[in-house]
């Protein structure tokens, strides 16, 4: 009986992978949406019934995808050694310090030689060669098991099948980028429009989708590009120990190498290589987004080895990326755990890089006043080091009669209280601490958060829906929770909840640095609050402090110290916190 079961479930599993394929992966289904649900859920009701989902080997990662984009298609593929990242900045001058740090960790000041090239924006492929011939091919994936992705490999003409010659090592690794030409991108892109197929935002996931393919016909049909950029297993006869010089053997054996390189010891010939690169790449025919500098020597790339994935040896600098020009549409005003307001510039969607953005803090009044910001205004929006989306300037001369000027609140739009103003933040705060209730959703979140009392399990989500049904009021509530409080909120199954309440009591184990800085204090984040724990080593000694013994504290000065002597004097808060110190073991560890 139970085997037919499972077999039925592995059968399903398997109709339903191939259907994510066709959906998501060819944008070719083949079912219709119902069928597709009704086949989900005959699959849920027969996994209950079966009720042993782990039990299976391969359920976990069917089970998945399943009406997830995760295609586990490929086999893993464990790398001979492994395919390290980079450390990476946007500011160039970063080179003078990576420089330094290097010498000073080799302690060797003489010239030591760096090789530069491009930072390809593509996807890291690795390729084994075996007696000359390409026995595999694979992704990057988490640095040390990758996806197999010989069979796609293949069909990429610029990536040699067999190296050219016969005097190359019996195993070598030879790494690169996997890329799109922005004139493929764009004819690609064309005909999926002319299909009514789904466009690729940028090259580089054009790349990837086009690589990751379970049919590799696709595979080919997409004109993939490649450049080397490095090697993993290097075993030559002869000792090569020059980057530069591995490079120009693995170019002779056949492999594309990138004709723009610089090979020097002089940073500011490489911060002129950075300049140039970023005014010309425009001109390219493929994306770059920095340039990669490498220590040249491999003796002392093994000697300054690795901290975590990335190389002491080698960094990225990136460019700036791109400014969008939109038009602000409003100004929101968001409260934060200590109760500061941060306005929030709400703009025509624009998309930077793949990603579509509409919004970008503006963290205090002297940002908005340095931009000159008002509603209406044309602004060109960027993405700092890539991610955070800023605001670089206003564009005065598009201005028109329609800006507006943005008016701040007097009172919290959360809970009415007149609002403070903190010339040091340059910034406005609420100082209703627990009792304002949007800062105080916030507070619980961090509270509960891996910087402080790391309550595994319950993210922000589940804590809102803890708020609204009114399980979870102050800190002290988390304490109160049980199970089936938990299983009250939707998502949350008993043994999902059996473990939360296992790591809230696990939580109660805290150093009194993470529990000083768990309350949100105005101006008291993580290095203030050591310096308040090393100094009175016991939280009492801590709430019943006064001003002047705050200011004796080296780093605390008169705005920090007001702002704890509030907090702590706080009936209200006080209450929260002595009832947290009887369900709390607050310990004392000097950092
Ligand atoms: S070297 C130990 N060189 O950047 C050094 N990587 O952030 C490992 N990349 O996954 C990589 N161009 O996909 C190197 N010229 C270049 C590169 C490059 C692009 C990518 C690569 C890697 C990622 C690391």
């Amino acid at each position: 009986m139970i085997k037919s079961i499972y077999d039925k479930i592995i059968e399903l599993r398997l109709q339903l992978r191939y259907h994510n394929y066709m959906y998501y992966t060819l944008d070719s289904p083949i079912i219709s949406d119902s069928i597709y649900d009704e086949l989900c859920i005959q699959l849920i009701k027969l996994e209950k019934e079966y009720g042993q989902k782990k039990s299976f080997d391969i359920s976990d990662r069917l089970l998945n995808q399943i009406g997830g984009k995760k295609l586990y298609v490929f086999s893993e593929y464990i790398h001979k050694t492994p395919m390290l990242s980079l450390n990476s900045t946007n500011d160039i001058s970063d080179i003078i310090y990576f420089d330094k740090k290097i010498k000073k960790y080799l302690k060797n000041t003489d010239n030591i030689k760096y090789y530069c090239d491009f930072k390809f924006d593509g996807l890291a492929v690795n390729l084994f060669y075996e007696n000359g011939l390409l026995v595999s091919a694979s992704t990057r994936g988490d640095g040390k098991i990758g996806e197999d992705i010989t069979k796609n490999v293949f069909t990429i003409s610029s990536i040699p099948k067999e190296i050219k010659g016969n005097d190359f090592p019996k195993k070598i690794e030879i790494r690169g980028e996997v890329f799109m030409t922005k004139s493929d991108f764009f004819i690609l892109n064309k005909s999926r429009i002319s299909s009514n197929k789904k466009i690729f935002s940028n090259p580089r996931n054009a790349a990837a989708g086009s690589l990751r393919q379970l049919d590799y016909k696709i595979t080919k049909q997409r004109k993939l590009m490649f450049f080397v950029y490095g090697y993993g297993l290097f075993h030559y006869k002869k000792k090569i120990n020059s980057h530069y010089e591995r490079l120009i053997k693995i170019k002779e054996w056949g492999f594309p190498l990138n004709k723009d390189f610089l090979l020097s010891g002089c940073i500011n010939k490489i911060i002129n290589f950075y300049n140039i690169v970023n005014i010309r790449r425009s001109k390219l025919n493929f994306e770059i987004d920095g340039i990669v500098v490498k220590v040249d020597s491999i003796f002392l790339q093994e000697k300054l080895g690795y901290v975590e994935k990335y190389p002491r040896w080698s960094i990225a600098l990136k460019f700036p990326s791109f400014d969008v020009e939109t038009r602000i549409t409003g100004v929101s005003f968001q409260i934060g755990r200590t109760g500061v307001i941060t306005p929030i510039a709400h703009f025509i969607p624009i998309n930077i890089g793949g990603v579509t953005i509409s919004k970008a803090s503006l963290h205090n009044i002297g940002i908005i006043k340095k931009l000159d910001l008002h509603i209406n205004d044309f602004i060109l929006v960027y993405r700092a080091g890539e991610v955070i989306p800023k605001i670089r300037k206003v564009i005065i001369s598009k201005r028109d009669k329609s800006i507006k000027k943005i008016i701040f609140p007097l009172n919290c739009l959360s809970c009415g209280t007149k609002l403070l103003y903190s010339t040091n933040l340059v910034s406005y705060f609420c100082p209703n601490d627990f009792l304002c209730p949007d800062q105080n959703l916030k507070k619980l979140i961090y509270f509960s958060s891996k910087n402080c009392l790391k309550i595994k399990g319950l993210g922000p989500k589940n804590i809102v829906k803890l708020v609204n049904y009114g399980y979870l009021n102050t800190p002290v509530d988390f304490f109160n929770l049980n199970i089936n409080y938990l299983q009250k909120i939707s998502g949350l199954g008993k043994k999902l909840s059996n473990k939360i309440i296992e790591n809230i009591n696990f939580s109660k184990n805290v150093s009194l640095d993470k529990f000083i800085c768990s309350l949100g204090i105005l101006y008291v984040g993580n290095s203030i609050s050591r310096l308040l724990s090393n100094y009175f080593m016991s939280i009492e000694k801590f709430l019943y402090t006064d001003y002047l013994t705050l200011l004796k504290i080296k780093g605390i000065g008169t705005n920090i110290a007001n702002s704890i002597i509030k907090f702590i004097q706080k009936k209200n808060n006080k209450k929260i916190i002595l009832n947290l110190i009887q369900i709390l073991n607050i310990f004392f560890i000097s950092k």
